[in-house]
């Protein structure tokens, strides 16, 4: 089956940047009778399977929501474990992630980040800092609308400061004021669990990427979705605004 889906993949035609909101966690494990942490620790398996597998595929850029400028909302309990999973997953594939060249950039603002996974997480962009097989973006405590606001202060302080004529800001060069830098923007948007939504991630930078939503919960998805996912956004006629070449 998963072979069957690599056939039908054309190598050539890979997305560059694939960014994905990991939905269902907490529906996963109800639907098990499991507390919700239960979820976001399968949640971390996939993580480990997905980022092995946009690896493999010579993809170059990978970001994935972990949470949300509005995830301080819910139980402190819930928090702390997702903060917890996110150490655990540092330090248990640091060592994996560096010899396959990942490098790991947080997008976000972490200073209001718990200390010890704060230190773990800018030790591992610190120390896979010159990695460049593929860019793992993690998103955390991170919003697009802040990102934004954020963006255009850093914009607003260089044009007072001298370092910048306000006349000379286009949309290539705001972009770089945002956390994803010059990064390419995401060709493929995914987002399983049947929510038909933004949630307030990489506003700017989506402007023409193309969606993949699906039902299931991420803690269900595999490899096998990823390369579907792939498939479905290879036969998307992106016109960017405008026409076919024969129309
Ligand atoms: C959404 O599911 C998921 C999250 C808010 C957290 C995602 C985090 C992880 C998968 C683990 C840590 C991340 C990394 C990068 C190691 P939900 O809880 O909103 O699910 P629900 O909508 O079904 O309740």
């Amino acid at each position: 089956m998963t072979e069957d889906l690599i056939k039908q993949m054309e190598l050539d035609k890979l997305p560059k940047h694939i960014a994905i909101i990991m939905d269902g966690n907490g529906r996963w494990a109800r639907k098990r009778f499991l507390p919700r942490t239960a979820g976001h620790k399968a949640g971390v398996d996939k993580v480990k399977e997905i980022v092995q597998t946009v690896g493999d595929l010579g993809i170059k850029y990978l970001t994935l929501y972990a949470f949300s400028t509005e995830n301080w909302n819910r139980p402190k309990e819930e928090i702390e474990s997702l903060m917890k999973l996110l150490l655990y997953y540092i330090r248990s594939e640091l060592k994996t992630l560096h010899k396959n060249e990942v490098r790991i950039q947080v997008i976000g603002d972490i200073s209001q980040i718990q200390t010890l996974p704060r230190k773990e997480i800018l030790r591992a962009v610190e120390m896979t800092k010159n990695n460049n097989k593929l860019i793992l973006n993690i998103a955390l405590n991170y919003g697009g609308r802040s990102e934004l606001v954020r963006a255009a202060k850093l914009f607003a302080k260089d044009v007072k400061d001298g370092r910048l004529d306000i006349n000379s800001i286009d949309e290539e060069s705001f972009k770089q004021y945002l956390y994803t830098g010059s990064q390419p923007d995401p060709d493929l948007l995914i987002r399983p669990s049947g929510e038909l939504r933004i949630s307030n991630f990489l506003l700017y930078q989506i402007a023409y990427s193309e969606f993949w939503f699906s039902n299931i919960y991420w803690p269900d998805f595999s490899k096998k979705h990823l390369y579907q996912a792939i498939i479905d956004f290879q036969q998307r006629d992106r016109r960017y605004g405008g026409i076919k070449d024969d129309e």
